[in-house]
């Protein structure tokens, strides 16, 4: 706690502007102080974070942890050439991450491991005074769902959820129309994960892509954790790139919230063909039954009177998509389609390109850094997170997606593993905001900062 004041009483001197690109000189409007950034994973995504934070000079990576010696050489050979010092370096154990949450040395973490570290390590972190990050999702049960928020609220430190998909230009520009109330009042939406992960859930635990059946202790990256999620839970067990988005143009948690939700699974098929297509009937994960149903849907009622169908569809043949679509009483938007219809301005019963309706409404963070952020990974809202996170750490204000988002958004999985297991049954969603949804102001979306 002593450490987290230090932070608090150096950040209240920090503005709040940003320089302009191209010379990502985003600390210039700042006081001298950089933001001493620890990251606790650094696999696929966690370096994807480090190879953006080293891009802004506002940042010092300070610490690194990763239980896989090969990934903490390769993140310290990156940092080392960027020019900065060598950060401290955990990973003997498991819970060596508790002693870089220890450091002086470290204002904020982002944490980046397997699923089911994300609770925990998001709760040392906040229990240490950390300003703190954690990937998607952040929870796999109600209880800790409940967890990141009664930590939250416990020790006033804040979590931001890094979904990317929120900072996405298409969907910003549509929040950006919703907020102009191009779409009327609204009334529905869709949206999911729908990316098929065969090849990622498998591979020959040497290359993470493309090749080989293997998983578990036999795989690497996300083929070592992420399938045995499939193998053992009949759930919607990532739900937050769909409707994370969603929740923010519904200012779900300020002014609404999650009601209830139904899910419905189909029977699984597509794991198991893949392993018999490709690693033969033989292969001992062919006698393996996935409980995963390939194609999950749940339908959540709002508050406000909205209905929301997420979808998770990971295991079949398919091009990606999330989805999206969303529905007012003057028109909608379906990103499968690239369609936009507004009644009184579209051609009547006739479909518009999306594209010049999402030109004409670019969110004007996108209007500014949209040119250096192209280059960040997932055609640049990593960027924009980054930005968002690392912007809100600075001033150690609340970040666009808290806590009580973190748990909402999360709370999909237990809820649609309950569901499906009672034949879809209704299940209610807790108030995490425990009544202040009433009261709670949405966030300002609108603007070129962070
Ligand atoms: N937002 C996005 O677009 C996006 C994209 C990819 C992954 N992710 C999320 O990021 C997270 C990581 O995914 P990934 O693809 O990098 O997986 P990965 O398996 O490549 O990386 C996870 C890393 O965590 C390390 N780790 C595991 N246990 C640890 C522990 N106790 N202490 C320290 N390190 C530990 C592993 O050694 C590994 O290097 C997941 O939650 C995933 O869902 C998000």
């Amino acid at each position: 706690m002593k450490s987290r004041r230090n932070f608090i009483k150096k950040s209240a001197v920090v503005g709040t502007g940003i320089a302009i690109l191209p010379n990502l000189a985003f600390g210039m409007n700042y006081s001298v102080e950089k933001l001493k950034v620890g990251l606790i994973g650094v696999g696929l995504r966690g370096t994807n974070h480090v190879n953006n934070l080293l891009l802004r000079d506002d940042v010092l990576i300070t610490a690194i942890c990763d239980v896989d010696p090969a990934r903490i050489s390769l993140n310290l050979e990156a940092i080392e050439k960027s020019g900065q010092k060598k950060p401290e370096v955990f990973g003997e154990n498991d819970y060596d991450y508790r002693n870089l949450l220890a450091s002086k040395e470290v204002d904020a973490v982002i944490i980046a491991t397997p699923w089911l570290w994300h609770t925990r390590m998001a709760k040392d972190a906040m229990l240490a005074g950390k300003y703190t990050g954690v990937e998607v999702s952040a929870a796999n049960t109600m209880e800790e769902c409940w967890d990141l928020v009664n930590t939250h609220e416990q020790t006033g430190t804040h979590l931001m959820i890094l979904e990317n998909v929120n900072y996405r230009r298409d969907i910003m520009a549509v929040l950006n129309m919703v907020k102009q109330n191009v779409f009327g009042e609204l009334l529905h939406f869709r949206c999911g994960y729908q990316h098929d992960l065969r090849f990622v859930k498998f591979n020959d635990g040497k290359s993470a892509y493309g090749k080989g059946v293997e998983f578990g202790e036999k795989g690497i990256s996300e083929s070592k954790w992420r399938t045995q999620h499939s193998l053992l839970r009949n759930a919607d067990v990532y739900p937050t790139h769909g409707v994370g988005p969603i929740a923010v143009m519904t200012d779900i948690n300020r002014g609404n919230r999650f009601m209830s939700l139904t899910s419905h699974a189909t029977k699984s098929r597509g794991l198991h063909n893949y392993i018999v297509e490709n690693g033969g009937a033989d292969h001992p994960n062919a006698k393996l039954k996935f409980k995963m149903g390939d194609v999950i849907t749940s339908t959540i009622d709002t508050a406000n009177g909205e209905t929301i169908i997420v979808t998770h569809d990971t295991n079949l043949p398919r091009p990606y998509s999330l989805g999206f679509r969303v529905q007012g009483t003057k028109g909608l938007w379906e990103v499968d389609g690239n369609r936009i219809y507004i009644e009184g301005k579209s051609e009547p019963h006739h479909w518009d390109k999306a594209d010049d309706w999402l030109k004409k409404y670019d969110h004007p963070l996108w209007i500014k850094y949209g040119e250096h952020a192209m280059g960040a990974g997932h055609g640049g809202m990593d960027f924009f997170v980054i930005n968002s996170f690392i912007e809100s750490a600075k001033q150690n204000i609340a970040p666009p997606l808290d806590a009580y988002d973190a748990a909402a958004w999360s709370a999909i999985t237990p809820l649609s593993e309950l569901s499906i297991e009672n034949n879809g049954e209704p299940q209610s969603f807790p108030d995490f905001t425990r009544g202040m949804w009433v009261k709670r102001k949405p966030y300002n979306w609108i603007k070129d900062t962070y």
